[in-house]
């Protein structure tokens, strides 16, 4: 592939030098690109493990529980590193990117009992094998399912890295570790399982639920034992969550005096066969490190764009830049009211700018800035739709009392 072409593949004009490191040592894995259709990916597969294993594989996706996947995926090395590595062969190596230098300025501030990492939920452990071979220094390969058993050893001798698989939950890692203290412990797609998300419906602001959820101080006891069995190891994580579940993680971690670390949070866009997919990058601490000094929602989508005129965004990162430009001159508040949802809108002003909020209680969220000029034809094509959706009896509503910041 040229460059040119590479380049526009991962959207990454200057490459690291650390995602050289774990470019280069998952190309040791020989494992398929998870950027490609699925029929691309299916194909490749049947090359590599044959047609009856790709009709397999499809057959529990569809029709099992991930126990059963888990029991196909985890039989072979092949399988593994196929279907659990390759499947999301892009995620992981973002994921250890980024990951990659935290856990090494994570060891070089511990002492030499400490030198080793504890991966929980590990799978096949083929994140260990990599950032084994990229630190050099052993990984702990910890997962609950027994054919997990001996993978992640198969899968370092390949990367050129030190790792040990051990059978047993997260929740068991006090026994596995036996008084031993590891520098760090990462964990991807693994942490859900015991923290859960309690999702809760009608959230208009993801920033005001996350401080509901720090306020409340009520963590799954399970996750309170994690994070007391790992002091004072530091803690990175990778999942797949709502914008909300980082206030479910805080405060579990606050329980044990844990916290976010400054720019230990961030949101990872890649992609598998089935399509893009977005995970929360997480980095926890007990000492070292000074905590998050912006509220959650907004650590999480920064670096934030500076507001300017035909600024517009969707999304979790719409709600993050208006809750961060402090208070703004409201012009006008409106709720319409839905069979099936709401839409809460504000109007304001912002120094020279003006805009648009948009926040519904299913998830979406829109903001959009303009100029004085723009502005008198936005607001009065927003004030239309508004008063024609009213009118045809399609929507309820009218004026909202209620501040942006209490929604
Ligand atoms: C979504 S997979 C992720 C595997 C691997 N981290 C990866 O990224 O490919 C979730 C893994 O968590 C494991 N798991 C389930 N319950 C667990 C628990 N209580 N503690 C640790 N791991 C658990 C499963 O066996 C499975 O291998």
């Amino acid at each position: 592939m040229g460059k040119a072409s590479r380049r526009k593949r991962t959207d990454v004009p200057v490459e690291s030098r650390d995602a050289k490191i774990v470019r280069q040592i998952m190309r040791r894995l020989n494992v398929p690109d998870s950027r490609c259709s699925q029929v691309e990916f299916w194909d490749r597969t049947a090359l590599l493990l044959g047609e009856a294993d790709v009709e397999e594989w499809l057959r529990r996706q569809e029709d099992d529980t991930p126990d059963s996947q888990y029991d196909f995926t985890y039989s072979t090395l092949e399988r593994a590193l196929c279907c659990a590595v390759g499947w999301r062969s892009w995620p992981l190596e973002q994921e250890c990117t980024w990951m990659l230098p935290r856990l090494r300025e994570a060891l070089s501030a511990r002492g030499p009992d400490e030198q080793f990492v504890v991966e929980i939920g590990a799978g096949p452990g083929a994140a260990s094998a990599v950032l084994s071979a990229a630190l050099g220094v052993p990984f702990l390969a910890v997962d609950p399912h027994p054919l997990t058993a001996g993978l992640s050893e198969q899968i370092a001798d390949r990367t050129g890295g030190k790792v040990t698989s051990v059978v047993a939950g997260a929740e068991d890692l006090a026994r596995v570790l036996d008084g031993r203290v590891p520098a760090a412990v990462i964990g991807m797609g693994v942490f859900r399982y015991f923290q859960r998300h309690v999702h809760r419906d009608g959230v208009f602001s993801y920033s005001n639920s996350i401080a509901n959820y720090l306020q409340a101080g009520r963590p799954d006891p399970q996750s309170v034992d994690f994070f007391q069995a790992i002091r004072p190891a530091e803690l990175l994580l990778s999942e797949a969550a709502c914008p909300d579940y980082v206030g479910e993680v805080a405060t579990a971690a606050a329980a044990s005096g844990y916290y976010f670390v400054e720019g230990g949070l961030s949101q990872m866009r890649t992609a598998i066969p089935t399509g893009p997919v977005e995970n929360t990058l997480m980095h926890l601490a007990c000492a070292r490190l000074s905590p998050v000094s912006v509220p959650l929602l907004q650590a999480t989508y920064s670096p934030l764009p500076a507001p300017r005129p035909g600024l517009h965004l969707e999304g979790p990162m719409a709600e993050a830049l208006m809750y961060s430009l402090g208070p703004v001159k409201t012009l006008r508040l409106t709720e319409l009211r839905w069979r099936d949802g709401t839409l809460r809108r504000a109007a304001f002003q912002y120094g020279e700018l003006f805009g648009h909020y948009d926040s519904t209680d299913l998830d979406y969220r829109r903001l959009t800035f303009h100029s004085a000029a723009e502005w008198p034809a936005a607001e009065a094509r927003a004030v239309e739709y508004e008063e024609e959706t009213v009118r045809s009896g399609e929507a309820q509503g009218g004026a909202l009392v209620l501040p942006v910041s209490a929604w």
